[in-house]
């Protein structure tokens, strides 16, 4: 059975490619209100695609701003019920002028296929379509679907905690196959047993009530500015720990066995300064770059808006400042409780010449699955068939905010299966995915569902 539907899907390559640029074409940016209507026609493309692999119920199920695609599918009773999740929204294009081709005309240079959306993560959902199409085409999908599309998730899944604890029993499950993940290298398959968490925030300084002559107001009215660079300047400490009075209060320290664990990512600094661009790593110090990324929160700026900054010279003091900050957290700290700690740290050192507030703008959980679980170890033995190794664990520095909801809402730990790679530029400029990759990656999810059939026992056959 798995040699049937592999053969299938090797010889059907020239045909998945071509779904998957017509999928990459539609510009899904969840975040622009102009592409509102592109993300409706991804979301109907999908459900078309669907109906078309012989899904029952497939419906659009509104949300707040982008709908959920769901559909099912019914094989029989004594098998697993797997909830597979995706999302089928992207980031915006922007800067533009450094794409080498249009974001969203798909095109092949190389190994590559580049299109926003290539790798995160059009790609490992349509590799997972592909491996449907092909088990069925070989004889039968071996288990039931249940599948929950998102169109929010680059928005941080605003929706998504009504929903899943709203339909709670339509998402009843014994697994949950989570797409929206990555492998470490071409030929180094990994497992993300963690994520990271978000808390979004807007920092604004407010000094004078209007931009001023920095001339005639310089030197007697504090520049808001300078203020906000000083805030954000005293966020970290000299040991590159984020100073948030009690920020790592709640961080779940790593066990020894973790850290053995973490220990055999084939990691090289050395690779990872090319791939970022870097001359030399930063962060906290006494720990490792694998530690710090995936078991240690941390607090970027993210931008930073004030005054005059068109082509010349303007003198000006400028009336606000503002910056985005996030903070990526790891379990079990509290996005809620991080809004106070930073309101905390400005009340504490915002000077009495400015006013301010910080906002938060979204956040997210962050998560750790269990490692032995049986469908841990159907995706396990599914990479190892498909790339020849042992895959290893990792942790992800990334956040997909569902995990930690379904966890929460449905009891479920998701596995993370995707097909992405670190240096895909996912939300930056000429993303790619790796086609060698994502068609590993349709064998990988066919042996993973097969695998997951016999593996796991339905905890109640009543779905
Ligand atoms: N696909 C990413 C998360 C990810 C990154 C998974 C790298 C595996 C490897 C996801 O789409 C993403 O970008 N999430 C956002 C979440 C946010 C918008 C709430 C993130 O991590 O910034
Ligand atoms: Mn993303």
């Amino acid at each position: 059975m798995p040699q049937a539907a592999i053969e299938y899907a090797r010889s059907h390559r020239d045909a998945f490619l071509e779904d998957y640029k017509t999928l990459l074409s539609i510009p899904s940016v969840s975040t622009l209100p102009e592409n509102e209507g592109d993300v409706r026609r991804t979301a109907e493309w999908l459900a078309d695609a669907l109906r078309r692999l012989g899904m029952t119920r497939v419906e659009l199920m509104p949300a707040s701003v982008h709908p959920v695609v769901y559909a099912e599918y019914r094989a029989d009773s004594v098998k697993p019920v797997l909830l597979i999740y995706g999302h089928y929204d992207v980031q915006p294009v922007d800067p533009l002028d450094e794409w080498r081709s249009d974001p969203f005309k798909p095109e092949v240079r190389g190994e590559n296929l580049y299109a926003r959306g290539a790798s995160d993560m059009k790609g490992s959902m349509v590799a997972l379509l592909k491996a449907i199409e092909s088990l069925k085409a070989a004889g039968g999908i071996p288990l039931n679907l249940k599948f929950l599309l998102e169109g929010e998730e680059e928005i941080g899944s605003p929706s998504l905690p009504g929903f899943i604890e709203l339909h709670r029993d339509l998402l009843r499950a014994d697994a949950v196959l989570n797409c929206d993940g990555s492998i470490y290298g071409p030929d180094a398959p990994s497992i993300t047993y963690g994520l990271r968490g978000l808390a979004y925030f807007e920092v604004e300084v407010l000094g004078p009530k209007q931009d001023l002559h920095s001339g005639v107001f310089g030197g007697s009215v504090h520049n808001p500015a300078q203020v906000l660079c000083e805030l954000i300047a005293g966020m970290h400490d000299a040991e590159g720990r984020v100073t948030l009075p009690g920020f790592y209060d709640r961080v779940r320290p790593l066990s020894d066995e973790e850290r053995a664990v973490l220990a055999q990512v084939p990691h090289s600094d050395e690779s990872w300064k090319a791939m970022a661009g870097v001359k030399v790593l930063w962060g906290e110090k006494g720990l490792s770059t694998i530690e710090r990324i995936g078991a240690r929160p941390t607090l970027e700026v993210n931008g930073i808006i004030s005054g005059f900054t068109g082509a010349g010279a303007k003198t000006v003091l400028p009336a606000k400042a503002l910056a985005k900050i996030s903070m990526r957290l790891v379990a079990d700290q509290d996005p809620a409780a991080i809004h106070g700690q930073l309101c905390a740290y400005m009340r504490e050192h915002a000077p009495e010449t400015v006013t301010w507030d910080a906002r938060e703008l979204s956040h997210g959980h962050g998560a750790l699955m269990r490692r032995d679980s049986a469908p841990m170890r159907a995706a396990i033995k599914a990479l190892e068939e498909t790339f020849g190794v042992k895959p290893f664990f990792k942790r992800e520095g990334g956040s997909v905010p569902v995990v930690s909801m379904m966890q929460q809402s449905l009891g479920l730990d998701s596995i993370m299966l995707g097909f992405a790679l670190p240096d895909d530029g996912i939300h930056g400029p000429n993303e790619k995915q790796h086609l060698p990759t994502f068609f590993k990656g349709i064998e990988g999810y066919i042996r993973f569902l097969l695998n997951l059939a016999e593996a796991v026992v339905p905890a109640d056959s009543s779905h």
